[in-house]
């Protein structure tokens, strides 16, 4: 039973958290999608708080200020480019997520809002993409790190990718 994990659909940059996370690229010097939708509404403060991170490898994360958005923070982390699946794409996946989310803790973040990391501009698949994300998220709220953690929501954009999540979180037997 996990009632610290939210499914939405929304728009993440209206999220009033402690952190938002961005699916951006490895420069971290912005882009489309969700990475594109942040650094605009959070002004250009950010893309000079990102330049002296030096990017983010795939499946890492790195944090800054959250500038004029509603979030406090924002964890940049890097998904992987879909390549057909046999080129560690799952693995990348689920590091973001984790990384992500032992960031906020070493940062005593306790509300994490994600977007659906890589299924954009990255084209890995939505319901592949919600059973990883959802099992990593979950396997680390019930681990010790993640004790701290009150809420986790998934932010998806259209409708669809709710259903195909509710459906992911089913198949994984995951109890909320
Ligand atoms: N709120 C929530 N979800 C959103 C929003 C939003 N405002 N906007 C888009 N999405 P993408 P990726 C969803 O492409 O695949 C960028 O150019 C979107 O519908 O943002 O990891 C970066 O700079 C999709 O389901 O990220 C990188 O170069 C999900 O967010 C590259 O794209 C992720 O789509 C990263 O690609």
């Amino acid at each position: 039973m996990n009632s610290r994990l939210v499914l939405e659909i929304g728009d993440l940059t209206q999220y009033s958290v402690d952190a938002i996370v961005n699916a951006a690229h490895e420069s971290l010097l912005g882009g489309g999608g969700v990475d594109g939708a942040i650094h605009t509404a959070a002004g250009p403060e950010l893309l000079e708080a990102c330049r002296p991170l030096g990017g983010c490898q795939p499946g890492e994360a790195k944090i800054t200020d959250g500038f004029r958005l509603p979030a406090r923070k924002v964890i940049h982390t890097v998904g992987p480019r879909w390549r057909g699946g046999g080129s560690g794409e799952d693995e990348i996946l689920a590091s973001c997520y984790r990384r992500s989310l032992a960031l906020a803790c070493a940062h005593q973040l306790t509300t994490v809002a994600f977007p659906a990391i890589g299924t954009g501009v990255f084209r890995f698949p939505p319901d592949r993409a919600a059973k990883i994300s959802l099992r990593a998220v979950v396997d680390f709220l019930d681990s010790e790190a993640g004790e701290a953690l009150k809420r986790v929501t998934m932010v998806y954009f259209r409708a669809e990718t709710v259903t195909v999540a509710e459906q992911a979180l089913a198949e994984l037997e995951i109890q909320r």
